[in-house]
This record gives C-alpha cells, structure tokens and sequence, in this order.
C-alpha cells in the first residue's frame, strides 16, 4: 500500500533531499558550474531509481534540463511535472545560522538554500512517482522535466520547449514551487505575477571626483539618480511610469470579494516583518497589492564610497538594478520600454543614461474551474481534510506563460512552502510536515485527475 510505503521509506527519502541538497547549484554563479551540472545528474540518477524510463540530461545553451518519463498507456491522459534544481545565490553567507549547504534539522524544519525553492518541492515529485510506481502503479502517463536555470530568468528553456514540442506533449503541467497560505489553511495559486528587470546606469563626470574640490558644481549622479528613482512612485503607491497600467485587467468585484475570503491577519504580518506599519497602492489590501497589482521595487542601488569609514568623494556613475512585477495583461517586452522612455525623459541634462534589460516573464492565471483545478482541489481535500482555498500568487515562474503559449498546456501549481520559509532570503527552510504532506498529496492528484478525465463530472 502506498501510505505504507511511505511511511516506511521516509527516513531515506530526507537522507536522499540533505544530499540533493549539499551540493551548491547557484545558476547565478558561474564559480558552481559544475556544482550545478553535478547536481542535474544526481537528478537524473534519482528518476531512474524511482522507476522512471528514458532519464536523460538535455544540454542547452547553459545548465541542463534533466528529462524523464513513464509512459504507462498512450490512451491515458500525461501530466508533465516542472521543478528547477537551481538555486538563488546564498549570501550574504554571515547570516546563516547553519551553513547554507549544511542541511541542518531545527524545529521540525530542514534549513539549507534551495530546501523549499525549489528542490524540497520538486523532490516530493520524485518520492511520489517511487512510491506509485513501487505500490499501485501510476493512474497516467508521467514526464518530469527539471531545469537548471529557473531562478535566472529560464533563458535557454524557450529554445528546448521549442524543440521538443512532441517529446513534453502532455493534457496538464504540474508544478510545486509556490506557497500555501498555511498548514491549517491549505490553498492552490491560480496566478503568478510577470516580471520585467532592468539594471540602469547613471553617469556624469568622467571620473570620481573631490567632493569639496568640485561638489556643488556638478551634479552628483547618485543624488540624480536616487530623485528619478524616487519619483517613479507616487505618495499614493501609484507608479508614475507613463502607459504602466494601461494593460493591467481590473478585477471584478466579485473576483476581489472572492480573493478576500482567504484568511489573512494583518498585525501578524506586520509582527513577523517587524514592520511599524504596512505600505502599497491606495485603494487596495496588502494581499491584493502582493499578487493581483504590479510593482516597482530597486534590488540594489550603489555608487560611490561604500567602504569602511569616510571618502569624500562625488562618484562618476550610480547604478541600480529594478524589479516591475506584472499583472495579466502586462507584457514585460512592453514594460520595459515604456521604463526605458521614460527614464530617459526625465534625466536631467547633466547625466547620461544607459538602461539595460535582463530576464522577464509573462504573468499567468488559470482558469479555476477547470478539470485539472478539481484534481488539485479534491487532493488537498482527501489528504489534509480541508477544502483549500483558492488564490493568487506573486512570485513568478516565467515558464508557466510560455508551456501555454508553447504547448497550449495549462499548468496547476500546488505548491507546499509557506511565507516563513525565507525563499532567497538567509536560512531558508521548508518544514518536514510539508515535505512529507505534498509526498502524501501528490498521488492524490494522479488518482482524481485520471478519474476526472475518464469521467468528467460537475466540479
Ligand atoms: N518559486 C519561486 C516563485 C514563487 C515563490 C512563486 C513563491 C510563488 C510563491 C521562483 O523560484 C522564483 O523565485 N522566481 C523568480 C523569477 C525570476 C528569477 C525570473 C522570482 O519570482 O523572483
Ligand atoms: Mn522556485
Ligand atoms: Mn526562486
């Protein structure tokens, strides 16, 4: 039986995630290469001890898509699972409490980069697929596709999508690399946010100069560029960009009565934060302003002196790299030169600007009626005892739009981390209740999505 299977092998199957993750695959870095190559063949190696036929790393461009499948019968229907095996740079290395690529248990949670994004999710999918296979065998088709490089924009994935259009053809694509409102408050993301990234670069004298020799005469880029920063958004949390929101799809009342169910305790919110109070657009709460608006956010600003002690020094140059978080329908091509534009058209004649795109992603919402969002939904009902809730998310897996434009596939995201696991962020963490539930979950979905699509009945 399979809860007897996992029960039995749990232990293992922690052993086999602390391996996965001790090896340091920052995609970001190029100082992990090989970590990162190392760490796709540990991947492939683990899909075929779980029984999975044909596992095979597809070289690209840069890290390697790790490829798998089981195809049981040609007339059942194929899910496709997505996972990346990549992870987020982990300094700044000081603030870890144990180190990052040390998996190390502490209250019932597995610390390490990468625990919860995203290889503690998608190794439940592994575990999960053994565990079928082991026991009562797979009620569809299965292909499993895990990439190297989610968490630096997917750029090479579109060209191997592209490619091997017949190879991923699959009915729905299945994916946990999203967050659940909490463990007594299951919930399924039916959206994810688009992204459009930029790095600008203000320069004006060509060269670092004497603050008291030449300061007042010419105009310091760092200030320049902190004023066209800072007017980029309003006191009303709008964003001042010209033709920003043109393409942002209002919800519906309803829509927004429904978004507002989900439970959410804004004091909590504050106090895990440690924040004196909240900020975002008027008119909108602070769950609407995490997932259904867009955004404009600076990652990093430098320039200047940033050492020990005091340099008086007017800087040359000022950079900053800035994130916009995109609604549907928002293109994040569009986006980015609207930004460009318009920062252009307001540097001052001092400066001269140069703004550069890096990785964007489209935003994505999925119908929740569907019949793949009943098997989700009837999953989480058998094996947590609650009915979850549906909602939108505001991080972004830019493959998602693309497998639909691609593929024509719909993709569900069940996704088992919570807001505490400190995603990106020093001593990220994913707890052993949530690993072992979404193992548990999982063959649920198989089970009511190949009874739905045999029968598909009333959701
Ligand atoms: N797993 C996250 C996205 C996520 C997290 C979605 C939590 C919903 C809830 C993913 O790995 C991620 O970090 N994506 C990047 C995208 C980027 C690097 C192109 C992001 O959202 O910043
Ligand atoms: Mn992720
Ligand atoms: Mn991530």
């Amino acid at each position: 039986m399979l809860q007897t299977y996992l029960n039995e092998h749990k232990e293992r199957f922690l052993n086999e995630l602390f391996d996965l993750l001790r090896i340091p695959s920052v995609s970001a870095d190029s100082k992990f290469k090989d970590d990162t190559r190392r760490t796709a063949g540990f991947v492939r190696e683990k899909l075929t001890a779980a029984g999975l036929d044909n596992a095979e790393l597809h070289e690209t461009e840069g890290h390697p898509v790790v490829y798998a499948e089981k195809i049981v019968d040609e007339s059942l229907p194929t899910v496709l699972v997505y996972g990346h095996y990549d992870v987020q740079p982990a300094d700044p290395y000081e603030l870890w409490i144990s180190p990052p690529f040390e998996p190390t248990i502490r209250n019932e949670r597995i610390y390490a980069r990468g625990a919860c994004d995203d290889k503690g999710q998608f190794y439940m999918h592994v575990k999960a697929l053994e565990a079928m296979l082991a026991t009562d065998g797979l009620p569809c088709n299965v292909k499993v596709m895990i990439e190297g490089e989610e968490e630096i924009g997917s750029e090479h994935l579109g060209k191997f999508v592209a490619e091997n259009r017949e190879k991923l053809k699959a009915d729905v694509i299945l994916i946990s690399d999203t967050s659940i409102i909490a463990n007594d408050v299951p919930s399924i993301e039916s959206g994810l946010r688009g992204l459009s990234y930029v790095e600008v670069e203000v320069t004006g004298p060509n060269r670092d100069l004497h603050s008291g020799v030449y300061g007042g005469a010419v105009h310091n880029p760092v200030n320049v560029l902190c004023r066209m920063i800072a007017s980029l958004i309003d006191e009303k949390g709008h964003i001042t960009i010209p033709g920003f929101y043109d393409r942002v799809v209002e919800l519906t009342a309803e829509e927004r009565a429904e978004l507002a169910k989900a439970p959410f305790d804004e004091e909590e919110y504050q106090r895990d934060l440690n924040l004196k109070a909240v900020f975002g657009e008027e008119g909108y709460s602070t769950p609407e302003r995490a997932s259904i608006r867009p955004t404009l956010d600076v990652n990093g600003i430098w320039g200047g002196y940033t050492g020990e002690g005091a340099k008086t020094v007017l800087p040359g140059k000022a950079h900053a790299k800035i994130s916009m978080r995109l609604v549907p329908d928002q293109h994040p091509d569009d986006i980015t030169e609207l930004f460009s534009k318009h920062f252009q058209a307001i540097a001052p004649p001092t400066v001269t600007v140069k703004v550069t795109p890096h990785h964007g992603g489209e935003p994505y919402v999925t119908p929740t009626d569907s019949v793949e969002f009943e098997a989700a939904r009837r999953a989480f009902r058998e094996a947590w005892g609650k009915e979850p809730v549906p909602t939108r998310g505001g991080g972004s897996i830019p493959i998602v739009a693309l497998f639909e434009r691609e593929l024509g596939i719909k993709s569900i995201l069940m996704g088992f981390g919570l807001d505490i696991d400190a995603l990106h962020s020093p001593n990220e963490s994913y707890g052993l209740f949530n690993f072992y539930k979404g193992i548990e979950t999982i063959p649920y979905f198989y089970k009511h999505y190949a009874e739905l699509k045999k029968a598909p009945v009333e959701a």
